[in-house]
């Protein structure tokens, strides 16, 4: 059944023909877009292809990103436009920068950059709260052709140095600390760990003090010193006399970004960004998805930390030029369920952008939406979700209640923009809960069974491919390994890439996303791999074996949880254990992990191979109806299990 759940507002081109135009005429399409930016030199070509996995866009073209997010609006006299606005609900401090005000300081910490060795190619690293100082930083990287690589607040010293060794950065642009929720995180401490922990690449640390930003007395401990390997510099002094930076051209390849991400083994993958098929595909698509245009304020609740806060809260707005959001608090609690709605009032919010995560957050605490009715939110034209699947029934409740179209949209890091959404600004389509809608210009998609076959039958569920070439905007490589690139994406079916999804289309078109088909997991929006945190849990001498697995939380999609064995012999306090294993995972993975689910166990079910049969655990756990492989090693394994998750109730 189809819900019309809006208005349907057609331009003379619909979707259809866009979307066949996109694929038929790739090269005609992508050129005409590249048209909605400005080059250095433009490019003559869009799609250069040296072979199916060899491609980049735009190859000849020159511009600079930061120019086009910034410099190109101030020129056009629109320098006193919002680009910023800095919502804390933490401190309450608001803040806005003007497009002149935001390319004053991004010139000018650009020339603090450079100052500091930076150049062109050079790595940095911004490990930073949601202060308006990370989107200044990542846009000073961007200015001077430096490749930044944001690193979320909520990781642990030991994943921050993983990175560090893998990007090799000069310099690490940080703060004194983050808030959270009734604690402040100090972030030195960690920058410390990291760099004892990590090969030495890093000679400079730049630090903001977060006290001259809202003035906040939090107590962030750790007071770093100078060594002889490693400089710590004062961001406001530095910034103070720094001479600012003009733009550096660099080449539509190089690369403007490496975001990690996890993959199934314990390895983040560092996700390569091109600047200018990225400019292209965000720009373009503000109005083709978004609808969104220069006047309009667009605000992406997520963390500059993930790639939604990359390309929505920081560039595609500002490559817009519209007004953009940085919020620092949560959906509940800071200081109630109606935070978001309070953020959209304020500042006639007209496109809200978060996770279902956060919506479920809201319904539980305020399932009547009585905080909604305590805020004018009459701006906002549409709802955006992504980061993990919407549930029909949370669609259906904020639906409801919120009066404008909820648009569910999927997306990956690795595109950088979505695979598939309802395109508002071209066509509004028919919502169908359940589905991310209709694949976006430029993405032909498919579905293979695990052989490669295709499957045509709607509704039959498979492996969710996309056929090369990947479009503008979608990443260029891993960084460090060009066969990596190949190897984790382009090899199992050949001529497309895997997005490690499953699902189907139904007879529509509509793709409906179901669940991975690695061993990635959603927790909160937030992507884990049980990979790395199965390595950490080995890491405890009493484990012998263990097994983590994603299984189903009402309130965060899925949530992580831990099986274990112990190794012969071992006499350990089963609640201390759990302590520890918690306590290990947050030490080397972080808090962001939301690691607390432990069973241990004393076999873990096997097939007589001794593969651990993780579906059948996960369908125990979950509760779901579950057959017993036949190539299970002992049956009764499974019945044990099923006691230990769900004892019988006692009178
Ligand atoms: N820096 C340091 N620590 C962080 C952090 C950051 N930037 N972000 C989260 N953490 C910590 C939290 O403080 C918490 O620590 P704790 O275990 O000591 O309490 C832990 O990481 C887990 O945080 P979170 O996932 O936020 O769970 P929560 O229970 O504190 O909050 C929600 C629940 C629903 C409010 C929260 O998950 C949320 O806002 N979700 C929205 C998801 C989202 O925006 N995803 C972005 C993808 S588009
Ligand atoms: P990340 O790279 O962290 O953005 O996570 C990407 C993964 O999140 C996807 O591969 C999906 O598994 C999941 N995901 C993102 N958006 C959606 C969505 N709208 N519906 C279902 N799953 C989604």
């Amino acid at each position: 059944m189809i819900e019309d759940t809006g208005t349907t507002r057609t331009t003379p081109q619909g979707y259809r023909d866009v979307w066949r135009r996109s694929i038929d005429e790739r090269d005609d399409f992508w050129l005409q877009a590249a048209g909605l930016i400005d080059w250095v030199s433009a490019p003559t070509t869009a799609l250069t292809e040296r072979s199916p996995t060899d491609y980049s866009w735009f190859a000849d073209g020159t511009l600079n990103t930061s120019y086009n997010a910034l410099d190109r609006h101030v020129l056009a006299g629109r320098g006193d436009h919002t680009a910023l606005i800095y919502d804390s609900a933490m401190t309450g401090t608001r803040i806005r920068l003007s497009y002149r005000d935001l390319l004053d300081r991004v010139a000018r910490f650009a020339g603090v950059l450079r100052a500091n060795g930076v150049g062109r190619g050079d790595r940095v690293i911004v490990y930073l709260p949601m202060i308006p100082e990370a989107v200044v930083a990542m846009l000073a990287c961007a200015r001077i052709g430096a490749v930044h690589s944001v690193v979320f607040g909520g990781f642990a010293a030991s994943e921050l140095a993983v990175r560090i060794d893998d990007a090799r950065p000069a310099v690490i642009v940080t703060a004194s600390g983050g808030l959270e929720p009734g604690k402040a995180v100090a972030y030195l401490p960690l920058v410390q760990k990291a760099l004892e922990l990590s090969a030495g690449s890093v000679h400079t640390v730049i630090v903001r003090d977060r006290a001259t930003i809202d003035g906040s007395a939090a107590d962030y401990a750790g007071d770093p010193a100078d060594d002889a390997a490693v400089r710590w510099l004062d961001w406001a002094d530095a910034e103070a006399t720094a001479t600012p930076a003009d733009p550096v051209t660099v080449a539509s390849t190089d690369p403007l970004y490496i975001l990690y991400t996890s993959g199934t083994t314990g390895n983040p993958k560092g996700i390569i960004r091109d600047n200018g098929g990225h400019a292209v595909a965000l720009t373009w698509s503000m109005r083709g998805i978004y609808d969104i245009g220069p006047d309009d304020v667009f605000w992406a609740a997520s963390d500059v930390g993930w790639v939604v806060g990359h390309s929505y809260i920081v560039y595609a707005p500002l490559l817009a030029g519209a007004t953009t959001i940085i919020y620092e608090g949560k959906p509940i609690g800071t200081p109630d369920a109606g935070a978001f709605w309070r953020v959209v009032a304020d500042y006639r919010v007209n496109v809200l952008f978060t996770a279902p995560t956060a919506i479920r957050a809201i319904r539980r605490v305020d399932p009547d939406l009585a905080e909604l009715a305590r805020h004018d939110v009459s701006s906002l034209t549409a709802l955006f979700l992504a980061g993990e699947r919407l549930d029909p029934e949370t669609f259906h409740w904020v639906n409801d209640g919120l009066h404008c179209p909820v648009v569910d949209h999927w997306w990956q890091t690795e595109t950088g923009w979505a695979i598939c959404a309802n395109p508002r600004g071209i066509q509004e389509l028919p919502t169908k809960p359940g589905s991310t809608a209709v694949p976006v210009p430029g993405y032909d998609i498919a579905i293979l069974d695990s052989k490669g076959a295709p499957i045509t039958k709607p509704g039959k569920d498979g492996n969710i491919v996309i056929r090369l070439p990947l479009p503008p905007g979608s990443l260029l490589g891993i960084w460090g390994g060009a066969d990596r690139f190949v190897d984790a994406y382009l090899t199992a079916f050949p001529g497309y890439y895997a997005t490690g999804d499953s699902g189907h289309l139904d007879a529509d078109g509509y793709l409906y996303v179901m669940g991975r088909t690695d061993d990635v997991i959603n927790v909160a929006g937030h992507r884990l791999s049980t990979g790395s945190l199965e390595e950490v849990l080995t890491r405890h001498p009493a484990v012998a074996e263990c097994a983590v697995l994603g299984v189903h939380d009402a309130l965060k999609g899925q949530r992580a949880a831990g099986f274990v064995t112990l190794k012969a012999g071992s006499v350990v306090d089963h609640d201390l254990l759990t302590a520890e294993l918690v306590n290990l995972v947050r030490e080397h993975i972080g808090p962001v992990a939301a690691f607390r689910d432990v069973r241990i166990l004393d076999r873990l079910p096997k097939t007589r191979s001794g593969k651990i049969l993780r579906k059948t655990i996960r369908q125990i756990v979950d509760g779901e109806p579950y057959k017993v492989p036949p190539t299970i090693e002992d049956p009764a394994v499974l019945d044990a299990l099923a006691l230990a998750v769900r004892p019988p109730p006692t009178d």
